[in-house]
């Protein structure tokens, strides 16, 4: 199950755990998957300096083997000039839990991205990640602080950028995916690349000669195996990691992902204005719905920040953002991240021989 990959990182298995922000992916998910073989991830995104600082620290007390950390580098777009019409439709969430109306004005809070990365350098983080976005300007610094520099496209031209960027491997992501499209440009009122792990992956693979982790929809040893097979030198699975104990997943959510379907996700910019994979509820049919365009990234997800934290507060499902990859039915139930890995294993194993078998 070695490839070029794990051993340059110090894997035992071919495994990484997506980095997926909202408070999702712990210290304790991120280093149960490092002692079990894997590479764990934690999401700098939506943390400040100092829960980064203290989630690395925590990392760090848990395991003593390679993990990484990852950032969002999409900037804001212009802020709307009025947010009423959008808030009028969010209200409806708001009003079913007694929340205030929401507010026309949006202020952004200053951005900890440049001092979190700092942080990230400076604490000699072993993986440092990047999606949606070029990461080619800071590429240098964190190699130079002896980091493993990955970061994510959604085509083969997106790809072969950041191969010229400087990248150490590419995170090829299908559009199975749960979570944002990474695309490297602001997609605008375009639609964003939408091609499948199983299409994307080999086209990537013979475009670039960084390793390509693959990443979308993959959420058993079949998946990952498939994945090593179209030229993959690790998988990257998120939505099967937010069922792990050691995960941050809110039970409701928890619960929707076991019962939804492959059906049932939609990829949408209702949540935060940036196109996204997720299980459609009443926060993306309200906003569909609305007749009028969601507001840019990352101001939808600012407007509604008070509606989206008392929904998972009180543990609704309906009015909070439920990302998620199109691997559903394959969901199956709560286990320890070790439990998940091993599975993993055993899977890959079962699969690798059942394919020789088959060929023989
Ligand atoms: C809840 C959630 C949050 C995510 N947040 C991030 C993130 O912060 N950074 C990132 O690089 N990818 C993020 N992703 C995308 C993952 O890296 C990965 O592409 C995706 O989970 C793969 O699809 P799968 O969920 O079907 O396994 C997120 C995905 C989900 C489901």
């Amino acid at each position: 199950m070695q490839t070029p990959l794990c051993a340059r990182l110090g894997l035992d298995v071919p495994i990484v755990q997506a980095p997926m922000a909202g408070g999702w992916t712990t210290p304790e998910l991120v280093a149960a998957v490092c002692n079990a073989g894997g590479l764990g991830m934690l999401a700098a995104a939506r943390l400040s300096l100092e829960q980064l600082r203290g989630q690395i620290d925590a990392v760090r007390r848990l395991t003593t083997r390679p993990f990484g950390v990852n950032f969002l580098l999409a900037a804001p777009g212009a802020a709307p000039a009025d947010a009423s019409g959008m808030q009028r439709v969010l209200d409806a969430g708001r009003a079913q839990r007694g929340l205030a109306p929401g507010s026309a004005a949006l202020a952004l809070p200053p951005s900890a991205l440049a001092a979190q990365f700092e942080l990230a350098c400076d604490a000699r983080v072993p993986v440092v990640g990047f999606a949606m976005g070029d990461p080619a300007p800071l590429v240098p610094r964190a190699q130079a602080a002896g980091a493993f520099v990955i970061a994510m496209a959604t085509s083969v031209a997106e790809a072969r950028r950041l191969e010229a960027g400087g990248v150490d491997a590419i995170v090829a992501q299908g559009s199975e995916a749960g979570g944002h499209r990474s695309c490297l440009e602001p997609p605008g009122d375009t639609a964003p690349p939408l091609i499948g792990t199983m299409a994307l992956l080999p086209q990537v693979v013979d475009a670039v000669r960084v390793p390509v982790i693959a990443t979308g929809g993959l959420m058993d040893g079949r998946g990952v195996l498939a994945a090593l097979v179209l030229g993959a030198q690790a998988a990257q699975l998120g939505t099967r990691f937010l069922l792990a104990l050691e995960a941050g997943t809110f039970p409701a959510y928890r619960q929707r992902l076991i019962e939804a379907d492959e059906t049932d996700t939609v990829v949408t910019r209702a949540l935060t204005g940036w196109p996204a994979r997720a299980v459609r509820n009443s926060v993306v049919r309200a906003v569909e719905a609305a007749g009028e365009p969601p507001l840019g990234w990352p101001y939808q997800a600012l407007a509604a920040e008070d509606l989206y934290r008392a929904a998972i507060i009180s543990g609704d499902a309906d009015w909070a953002p439920l990302l998620a990859g199109q691997g559903l039915r394959l969901a199956r139930g709560v286990s320890s991240a070790a439990e998940i890995v091993a599975a993993l294993k055993a899977e890959i194993a079962a699969g690798a021989e059942r394919l020789g078998a088959g060929f023989r």
